[in-house]
């Protein structure tokens, strides 16, 4: 199974993010260096995907710019000797195709999947969310893509979360198969934890076959009036097409404020120039602030 597309869904409102998403799409937000997107298409090069899919609306074109070319900043960077930088706004323009396309009304995450209908026709596919960041051993796209070639079914990405909080997330009934890998056979959108059926938790990673297309075609909205992703997931489990594979590492939903704070303190701190520096004022604003 061949599978070179990465769908990168960026076309919702991002109002958990408001006003600084007013008019700067979520996923232009820096975190340390770059900007949240960059590391998401980063994390697919580097599991061997080759095209992105950006989901996008008519305020995100920014985008997609950000990874094209920019000859007027190059050649001031040229003039000015700026090498390293100048490399470096190139290597960024040479990191994928993209492909855009335009989800005109915001109907919801499996919508926006559904858009992708048109570029993607018969071939498998990735969808990585564009506010949704893995690092570490075992964390990403690369191991769904491990999954489904191995089983010739559907992936969907989770991890282990406290049982006090799978209120937040869509939690997966599954059979083990191995350490880290499951059938799900049943999937519960933010349940109460008492009734949660475990406490792995869907994050933004799945691999998609071209049958998800179907039943999203025909998919009547769900809660909150959305055309919902996990329905169109619990279709593949009753059909045992569905499997779960566990992550590990660093997870951030840059949607929220505190996990977005934090990512940039993650990357800040592995940087060998600031981490003192960075240290030592977040020493004084803890002590200031106890
Ligand atoms: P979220 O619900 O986290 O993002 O969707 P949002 O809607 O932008 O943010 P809030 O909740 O209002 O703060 C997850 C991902 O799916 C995309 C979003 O851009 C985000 O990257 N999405 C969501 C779409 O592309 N289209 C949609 O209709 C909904």
């Amino acid at each position: 199974m061949e599978i070179t597309k990465a769908v990168i869904p960026v076309a919702g409102w991002g109002t958990r993010s408001l006003p600084a998403t007013k008019n700067v799409p979520k996923e232009m937000l820096p975190i340390f260096r770059k900007p949240i997107v960059q590391y998401i298409v980063e994390e697919g090069i580097a599991a061997g995907l080759k095209d992105v899919v950006f989901i996008t609306n008519q305020n995100k074109t920014i985008i997609e710019d950000h990874f094209d070319r920019n000859f007027l900043l190059e050649q001031l960077l040229e003039r000015a000797g700026k090498t390293a930088m100048l490399e470096e706004v190139r290597r960024v323009a040479s990191l994928v195709n993209v492909i855009g396309v335009r989800q005109k009304e915001q109907l919801g995450l499996g919508h926006a999947v559904l858009t992708a209908r048109e570029v993607c026709q018969n071939e498998p596919f990735a969808v990585m969310l564009g506010d949704d960041l893995m690092f570490g051993v075992q964390a990403g796209i690369g191991e769904l893509l491990k999954a489904a070639k191995e089983t010739g079914k559907a992936v969907v990405g989770v991890i282990e979360v406290p049982k006090s909080k799978v209120s937040r997330y869509g939690v997966i009934k599954g059979e083990s198969i191995d350490s880290h890998t499951y059938r799900v056979t049943n999937l519960v959108e933010k349940p109460k934890p008492e009734e949660a059926p475990s406490n792995l938790a869907i994050i933004g990673r799945y691999v998609l076959l071209p049958e998800i297309f179907d039943i999203l075609e025909g998919q009547r909205a769900g809660v909150g009036g959305e055309i919902q992703l996990t329905d169109a997931l619990q279709g593949l489990a009753d059909q045992d097409k569905l499997i779960a594979v566990r992550l590990a590492g660093q997870r951030f939903d840059a949607g929220d404020w505190v996990e977005y704070l934090t990512a940039n303190i993650y990357f800040a701190l592995q940087d060998e120039e600031l981490r003192d520096d960075l240290v030592k004022r977040l020493q004084e604003l803890l002590s200031c602030s106890s």
